[in-house]
């Protein structure tokens, strides 16, 4: 079995940025109730570019940080709850428009987490042998699953992408972890694709097909499984939290990090955060964070660094690194 290294990482954000004051002249809200409950100050909200425009500059980026060119890479997984089109896939797209011609690509969907679980599938694809360099991308253009006039949600979520290349190598990544449970709780966060509605049918309900949320249940779920997804990972890898450099976590709400390092005991510079300039960017946050970690020079060659999300579904899960470049 081979090991998998992080070799390159990139990541695009939409020009358009919008303030938390922007935001109460749409909805009944005040930046004061934004910035407190959640720690998110300004999202930056695409006018016009698609998920596949964004995942293909952030794509690009990372590409080049690897040194590596498009054709060389022959596995592109796209994680995405916002995608183009149900068909073709986001990535088949974004194959295209980075010119990966040799790629088999293909999404996934697991909401807030799908960046860990589309890294964690590259990372069984490439242990085996199968393919040897990957392109892995969260991209997500929220804005158009939101609903505008519900403060409840659209004033949590962004636009953005973040995007990592992988191959195979001696050390790199030294555990996985992903969990879900569709049975309870899959309701606290929810967004329909197109309804069953047919010349067949003599009823068809009218549902949202934009997003809903119980903040409050999502809320407790996301510290319980934070903390548990943190010491899953470390479980039976002779690494402890104090060998831990940085933390990446999914970037929803400043107050989920915080219980959860109280919780654990661990020090919150620890915690990457760079929620407050781009909110929640589902399955962009962690490969967005992770390029700016690396943009800032933070992360050294032997760093030992944590990646945990969690989302809709419910979905959970994390990955333990060694940073090798
Ligand atoms: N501006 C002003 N008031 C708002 C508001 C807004 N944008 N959104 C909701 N409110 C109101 C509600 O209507 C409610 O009013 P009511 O009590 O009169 O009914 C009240 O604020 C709710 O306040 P509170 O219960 O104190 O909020 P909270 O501390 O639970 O914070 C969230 C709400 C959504 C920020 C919080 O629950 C949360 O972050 N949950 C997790 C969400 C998340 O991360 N989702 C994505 C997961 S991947």
């Amino acid at each position: 079995m081979k090991n998998v290294e992080i070799i390159g990482t990139g990541s695009y954000v939409p020009q358009r940025i919008v303030t938390n004051d922007e935001l109460s002249t749409i909805v009944e809200t005040s930046d004061e109730w934004i910035s407190t409950r959640t720690g998110i100050s300004e999202r930056r909200i695409s006018l016009g570019e698609n998920t596949s425009d964004l995942a293909a500059k952030a794509a690009l980026e990372a590409l080049k940080s690897a040194k590596l060119d498009a054709k060389d890479i022959d596995l592109i997984i796209i994680a995405t709850t916002s995608p183009d089109s149900y068909v073709p896939s986001t990535a088949c797209i974004v194959q295209e428009l980075i010119g990966a011609t040799n790629a088999v690509c293909f999404d996934v969907s697991a909401a807030c987490t799908g960046f860990i679980f589309a890294l964690n599938t590259a990372v069984q694809y490439i242990k085996t042998g199968e393919y040897k360099n990957a392109l892995v991308v969260g991209a997500e253009v929220l804005s158009k699953i939101m609903d505008w006039k519900d403060r409840n949600t659209c004033v949590l979520f962004g636009d953005g992408s973040g995007a990592m290349v992988l191959r195979a190598g001696e050390e790199g990544i030294i555990k996985t972890y992903m969990a879900s449970d569709g049975v309870k709780g899959r309701e606290f966060l929810h967004c329909f694709a197109a309804q069953n509605k047919n010349p067949f049918m003599y009823n068809s309900l009218d549902v949202k097909d934009k997003i809903t949320m119980s903040g409050k249940d999502v809320f407790k779920f996301a510290v319980k499984v934070m903390a548990s997804s943190i010491e899953k990972v470390l479980e039976t890898t002779q690494n402890s939290i104090e060998d831990i450099d940085y933390i990446v976590p999914h970037q929803a709400n400043i107050r989920i990090i915080e219980f959860v390092a109280k919780k654990l005991k661990i020090d919150m510079n620890k915690f990457f955060v760079n929620l407050n300039k781009y909110g929640n960017t589902s399955g962009a946050s962690i490969p967005l964070a992770l390029d700016e970690m690396n943009k800032q020079g933070l992360l050294k060659k032997g760093n030992k660094v944590i990646f945990v999300g969690f989302g809709g579904g419910l979905t959970w899960g994390s990955v333990l690194v060694k940073w090798t470049i």
